[in-house]
């Protein structure tokens, strides 16, 4: 039985988060999600649309999703591998290299991203939306001239 870790926020959940995960669950037999809380994202100085308890419920619909635990500090990662039983840490290529100190605990492994996709893309498209809504609404309102 091979279990594989990972973590991230998974926001506005998208293809590339389906993607990773896919290719995640590929690599063993139970994936476990370990997600950011809000308060974590805080610390962060990340402020998701989704909140935790949702983003969660999402993760764990999703099937190639064993699990769902709380990621609340940078240092429970440790202690996560050990009680889970982890055998592969995996993470998204944006953090190629950050965890490197977990290889005497597990095997850990780096996928590259989906491109052109992210939670950051997703806001900034739909604050471009509503702009653009804005300024018809703001055109739309504006006195005619006779
Ligand atoms: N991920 C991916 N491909 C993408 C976006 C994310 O493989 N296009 C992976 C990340 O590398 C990470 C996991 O999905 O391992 C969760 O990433 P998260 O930060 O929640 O998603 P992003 O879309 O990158 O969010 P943001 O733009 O807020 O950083």
């Amino acid at each position: 039985m091979i279990t594989v870790l990972t973590y991230g926020t998974f926001d506005l959940f998208h293809v590339g988060h389906v993607r990773l995960l896919r290719r995640l669950s590929q690599l063993g037999d139970r994936l476990i999600v370990g997600c950011s809380t809000d308060e974590f994202n805080a610390i962060k100085g990340k402020k998701t649309v989704v909140p935790f308890a949702q983003r969660k419920e999402t993760l764990e619909a999703c099937r190639y999703v064993t699990r769902v635990i709380p990621e609340m500090t940078w240092e429970q990662k440790r202690s996560d591998i050990i009680r889970e039983g982890a055998d592969i840490f995996a993470m998204g290529d944006d953090w190629a290299g950050h965890f490197d100190d977990l290889a005497d605990l597990a095997q850990v492994v780096y996928l590259p991203r989906t491109e052109n996709i992210s939670t950051t893309d997703l806001k900034r498209f739909a604050a471009a939306i509503h702009n653009e809504k804005v300024q018809m609404l703001r055109g739309a309102a504006s006195p005619t001239r006779s």
